[in-house]
């Protein structure tokens, strides 16, 4: 077998080549599919090629451990609903801070590792960064998943202890650096992982999303770190690329609602921003509502028609009705098209992926920037489930929270449709000055059921 080892790093450069053109894929809709593939067959390539290059591997331990991952991973693939994506992919990581952390923890008990001054930093540097991630991620998968309460810890106390885990941890990690303490670095583990607790436990269940793409970062840097210590250059730049490309989105994610990824890990805005909303000014507003069949007349009158999916389509899982509406719309001569907000729902692409599911065509479907100067122009806008990214106030209200936050601006529409439930607000808690506007009509229900009426209305009527 060793007589394959040689080959072995052509396996990770082809491997690494792999998964620079799966991201590259995975930037648009369209090369998605081939983008995934390549991400398989780069994976396959460098778990295979590890075999070669391990000394002793102890074969029936490592295929049981992956024909028992690929039969829960492939049976919870298929049957996550798409709603508890985040969640997932939070637990996901959970397992990749929890592998560095063991890796870590078997090269230091191992008593053949030679111990230089910069393995033992990688192995202290891998490991508490892989700590943080696991307890960090299985805390965010709890709040996602609500089996956690969402509702962020919060205390005078919180912020010292923090500070007092965190330096405690760096402190014990470097008397391990230094003086070469067993002891220590086990110690230095145990505090990252409580740390782990401290650091996500304060911050908002609503804010999960932004904190899992961090998460998904430091598992990156954490995998990374430990393919020093094991030399291996695959792990090196799969922890890198996964490691920078979580690092973006974050920042993309802050970017895309105003906010600083510090304001987002210290900052308790789901709850300041809720009592903000819920002060309101204390003025009743009217507004106007209308029926389904009402609405799906005026559509089907309608030259141009921009759908603006948010949230409430993905939970009320809408996502072929409305497909369904613009297929009979547009068979009545009517141009529709799909606005997307890059926050839009609960996690980066949400509503893209929703619309993929339902083989809404791509061409079809708009980013902010593309359509934001079309919306003037056009007859009909139909916002189902979005709020916040609607929301005018992100322009006009200085003193509003989400000031600054750019928006779909549907409210320059010269007739706009609301689909939700209720008056209630968004995620941001805030209320929409865009459903008292005189050309606003509210229709109110599940998602997926006033999109099938209006389905019938436009069947049944139009040009
Ligand atoms: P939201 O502002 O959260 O509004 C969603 C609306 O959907 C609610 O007002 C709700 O009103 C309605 N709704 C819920 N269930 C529904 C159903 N079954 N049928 C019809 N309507 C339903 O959503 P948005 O406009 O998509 O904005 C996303 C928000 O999440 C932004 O504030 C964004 O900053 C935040 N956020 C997003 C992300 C990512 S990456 N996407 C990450 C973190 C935070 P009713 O209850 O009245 O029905």
């Amino acid at each position: 077998m060793q007589n394959f080892a040689q080959y072995a790093d052509w396996a990770y450069l082809i491997g690494a080549i792999l998964f620079i053109l799966t991201l590259r894929g995975l930037s648009s809709p369209t090369t998605a599919v081939a983008g995934n593939r390549y991400g398989m067959i780069g994976m396959a390539l460098a778990v295979a090629a590890t075999f070669f290059v391990a000394p002793n591997p102890a074969m029936l331990l490592i295929i049981g451990a992956m024909v028992l991952g690929a039969v829960i991973g492939l049976y919870r693939a298929r049957t996550v609903p798409m709603t508890q994506m985040p969640e997932t992919v939070a637990m996901m990581h959970s397992l990749v801070g929890m592998s560095a952390v063991l890796i870590a923890v078997a090269a230091v008990l191992n008593p053949d590792t030679n111990f230089s001054t910069v393995f033992r930093f990688e192995l202290f540097i891998g490991c508490f960064v892989g700590a943080i991630t696991f307890t960090a991620s299985v805390i965010a998968w709890g709040k996602l998943s609500a089996k956690l309460a969402a509702k962020p810890l919060k205390g005078f106390w919180v912020k010292p202890t923090q500070a007092i885990l965190f330096l405690a941890m760096l402190g014990f990690g470097a008397h391990y650096f230094m003086a070469d303490s067993l002891q220590s670095f086990l110690i230095m583990t145990a505090i990252a992982l409580v740390f782990g607790y401290f650091w996500i436990a304060p911050i908002g269940g609503g804010d999960m999303p932004v904190v899992v793409s961090l998460l998904n970062s430091l598992s990156g840097w954490a995998a990374a770190g430990i393919g020093f210590t094991l030399s291996n250059s695959m792990l090196i730049i799969a922890g890198s690329l996964v490691g920078s490309s979580g690092a973006i989105l974050s920042y993309i994610m802050c970017k895309a609602m105003n906010r600083s990824l510090l304001n987002v890990l210290f900052g308790g805005f789901g709850a300041s921003a809720a009592a903000a909303g819920a002060e309101g000014d204390g003025v009743e507003k009217n507004y106007k509502s209308g029926s389904a069949e009402d609405a799906a007349f005026m559509m089907a009158n309608a030259d141009s028609v921009v759908i603006v999916p948010g949230y409430g389509l993905a939970q009320a899982r809408a996502q072929n009705a409305v497909k369904e509406l613009a297929t009979v719309l547009k068979e009545q001569g009517v141009t529709v098209r799909y606005a997307i907000h890059p926050v839009a729902g609960r996690m980066p692409g949400h509503m893209n992926v929703l619309l993929a599911e339902a083989d809404v065509p791509y061409e079809d479907v708009c980013e902010m920037e593309e359509i934001n100067s079309d919306f003037a122009s056009t007859d009909v806008v139909l916002v189902i489930g979005a709020n916040d990214v609607v929301n005018p106030a992100a322009k006009d209200d200085p003193t509003s929270p989400i000031y600054g936050m750019p928006i779909l601006e549907a409210n320059r529409a010269r007739t706009i449709m609301v689909i939700k439930r209720s008056m209630s607000p968004g995620y941001a808690g805030l209320d929409n000055d865009l459903f008292y506007m005189d050309k606003t009509m509210m229709i109110f229900g599940d998602a997926k059921k006033v999109l099938e009426e209006m389905v019938k209305g436009v069947t049944g009527g139009g040009h």
